[in-house]
C-alpha cells in the first residue's frame, strides 16, 4: 500500500472516498464538519434522519454529495468523543476501509485523526496503515472457489493539519504497512493446516524469505546435525512424528558486528500432546502453536523490509509432537543440550523441551538480549484472557523495557513472576528436574523452567498462548506480538521519534 499526507480540506480533494467521522450526540470530526458545511448540512441532516450514526464503527456510504469533490464519503461513527483514543481510531478506521472494500475505489483519503495523541504524527501514520493491512488480510489460499479479484484499493492519503507533520506521518505509515505484512506472514503460517505449514515448510518459508534480502541469510539444521550438537530435549519431541524436525536459524546484519538480539520462536507445527494425548475438543487450534516461530519470522520479514540498523537473529525450534510406537514416553528421562537431564512427566510439556535446546544453542551468539516466544501454556490463557501477552524475565530493565513497547505498539503485554517457589515445583526424583511442576501456576512453571537454561543471558519469555489466535466464529491467526516485537526493535535501534 502507499501512503501520501494531504492537507487539503475533505471537500476539495478529487479522490475515490473520503472517510470522515461523527461522534455519538453529533459531534462532527474535523473532515466531517468541513463536508458538512460545503454540503450545506448534509451531514447534519443525515444523522437527524438516523442514516449516519455516531456508534463506533457503523459506516455509511454515500455517492456524490453535492459541494464535495470525491465521489464518495465514507461516514464512520467514532462513539463517546470523550472515549476517544487510539483503540478506537483503529476500529473506526478498519471499519470505513472494511465498508469501502466492497467498491471499485483505487485512491482514498483518511481524514480522522487520532485527537488525543494528535500530537504524535508518526502513531497516526503508524495506526492507520496497521489497521488498514489488518482489515484487508484475508486467508483465501485453502478455498476451491475462484478467488474474488483483488481490492484495487492502492493509494491512501493521510490528511494533517501542519504541513510540517508530514515526514512523520510518513515514517509512522511506513513503519506500519512494513509492520502489517509482517503480520500477515504471521497469519498466513498460523492459518495453514498442518498438513501443509510443517517444520520443513517453515524451513522453505525462512529460505524464501532470505533470497529477497541481502542483508538475511537462513541456515536450516536437520536431525542429524541437532543429535550431534546433543539436542535430545528437542530431538525428545519430534520422537513419534514422521515429519521431519528442523531448526531454523535466521541472521539478519544491519549494523556490523554489534552483538544480536535473539528471537527464538517456538515451532510446533502440531501439538497432539503426544502419548499425554490431548482431549479431542478443539484440538484443530493446535495448529496455531507454531505461532512463535511465525512471529518471529514475520517480524524478521519486517526487520528486513525496513533495513532496520540493528543486527537480529531467529531461532525456531520445529517439530510436530504425535504419539507412536517410537514416541517419547511419560518417565523418559533425556539429556538436554545444556548437560541437564529432564524427566518427562508429560510429553504434552513440549515447548518448553525444544524451547530449552533452542536457547542453549543461542548462547554462541553472544546476545545483547534473547526474548523466546511461545504459546507455552494454556494456563496463561486462563491467567490473562485474550487480551495480554505475559512476560516473565529475571531483568527488570528488559521485562520494563517490553512493558513500555506493548503500550506503544498497543499490542500489550503483562508482567509474571519466576522464580524460587515456582522452580521448586520442577523437583525430580530421578532426573536435574522435570518438565511440569503441578496444577498451579503453570505459566509460572514453565518461565522458571526456561529460566535454568539462560543463566547469565539478557533473556525475556513471551507466553502468548492468549494472544495468537482468535476461537470461535472469527477463528484466525491474529499477528500478534510482531508489533510488539518490532517495537522493541525499533525503540532499540532508535528509530522512534524523540
Ligand atoms: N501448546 C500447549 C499450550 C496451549 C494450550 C496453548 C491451549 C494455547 C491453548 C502446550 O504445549 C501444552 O500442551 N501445555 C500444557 C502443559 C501441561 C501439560 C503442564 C497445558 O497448558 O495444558
Ligand atoms: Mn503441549
Ligand atoms: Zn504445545
Amino acid at each position: 500500500m502507499e501512503y501520501f499526507t494531504s492537507t487539503s480540506k475533505a471537500s476539495r480533494r478529487a479522490t475515490d472516498c473520503v472517510i470522515i467521522g461523527v461522534y455519538e450526540r453529533g459531534k462532527l470530526g474535523v473532515g466531517a464538519a468541513d463536508i458538512d458545511a460545503a454540503s450545506k448540512g448534509e451531514i447534519r441532516r443525515l444523522i437527524k434522519s438516523g442514516d449516519v450514526s455516531g456508534t463506533l464503527g457503523k459506516t455509511t456510504v454515500l455517492r456524490n454529495v453535492a459541494g464535495v469533490r470525491a465521489s464518495r464519503i465514507a461516514v464512520v461513527g467514532l462513539g463517546k468523543a470523550s472515549e476517544f483514543g487510539a483503540k478506537q481510531f483503529r476500529r473506526a478506521l478498519g471499519a470505513a476501509v472494511a465498508a469501502i472494500s466492497a467498491t471499485k475505489s483505487k485512491q482514498i483519503l483518511n481524514c480522522l485523526t487520532l485527537e488525543t495523541r494528535a500530537a504524535d504524527p508518526y502513531y497516526l501514520g503508524r495506526a492507520s496503515a496497521e489497521s488498514v493491512a489488518d482489515t484487508l488480510y484475508r486467508f483465501t489460499q485453502m478455498k476451491s472457489a475462484r478467488k474474488p479479484a483483488g481490492m484495487p484499493l492502492n493509494k491512501i492519503g493521510l490528511a494533517i493539519a501542519k504541513r510540517g507533520d508530514a515526514d512523520r506521518v510518513i515514517r509512522g505509515a511506513e513503519h506500519g504497512d512494513a509492520i502489517g505484512r509482517g503480520m500477515s506472514l504471521a497469519k498466513d503460517l498460523g492459518n495453514l493446516p498442518p498438513n501443509v505449514c510443517t517444520p520443513s515448510y517453515l524451513a522453505r518459508t525462512a529460505q524464501k524469505l532470505a533470497k529477497s534480502h541481502a542483508k538475511l541469510t537462513t541456515k536450516i539444521l536437520n536431525e542429524a546435525e541437532m543429535k550431534r550438537l546433543g539436542m535430545l530435549s528437542l530431538l525428545s519431541v519430534t520422537a513419534g512424528a514422521t515429519e521431519a524436525a528442523k531448526l531454523i536459524v535466521m541472521q539478519y546484519k544491519g549494523a556490523g558486528r554489534d552483538a544480536p538480539v535473539v528471537l527464538v520462536g517456538k515451532g510446533v507445527t502440531f501439538d497432539t500432546g503426544g502419548i499425554s494425548l490431548k482431549p479431542g475438543a478443539a484440538m484443530d487450534e493446535m495448529k496455531y502453536d507454531m505461532c512463535g516461530a511465525a512471529s518471529v519470522i514475520g517480524t524478521m520479514a519486517t526487520v528486513a523490509a525496513l533495513k532496520l540498523p540493528i543486527n537480529v537473529n531467529v531461532v525456531v525450534p520445529a517439530v510436530v509432537n504425535m504419539p507412536d510406537a517410537n514416541a517419547t514416553l511419560p518417565g523418559d528421562i533425556i539429556k538436554s543440550m545444556s548437560g541437564l537431564t529432564i524427566e518427562i512427566l508429560n510429553t504434552d510439556a513440549e515447548g518448553r523441551l525444544i524451547l530449552c535446546d533452542a536457547l542453549t544453542y543461542s548462547r554462541r551468539f553472544k546476545p545483547a538480549a534473547i526474548i523466546d516466544v511461545a504459546t507455552l501454556t494454556g494456563a496463561c490463557v486462563v491467567a490473562l484472557g485474550k487480551y495480554y501477552t505475559a512476560v516473565m524475565s529475571h531483568s527488570d530493565e528488559l521485562a520494563e523495557s517490553i512493558l513500555g513497547a506493548g503500550m506503544a505498539a498497543e499490542d500489550r503485554v503483562w508482567r509474571m513472576p519466576i522464580g524460587d517457589e515456582y522452580a521448586q515445583q520442577l523437583k525430580s526424583n530421578f532426573a536435574d528436574v522435570a518438565n511440569v511442576g503441578g496444577r498451579y501456576g503453570d505459566t509460572c512453571t514453565a518461565g522458571s523452567f526456561l529460566a535454568k537454561f539462560t543463566e547469565g543471558m539478557n533473556w525475556a519469555h513471551l507466553d502468548i498462548a492468549g494472544v495468537a489466535w482468535h476461537s470461535g466464529a472469527k477463528k484466525g491467526s491474529t499477528g500478534r506480538p510482531v508489533p510488539l516485537l518490532t517495537q522493541i526493535l525499533l525503540s532499540r535501534c532508535g528509530k522512534l521519534p524523540r
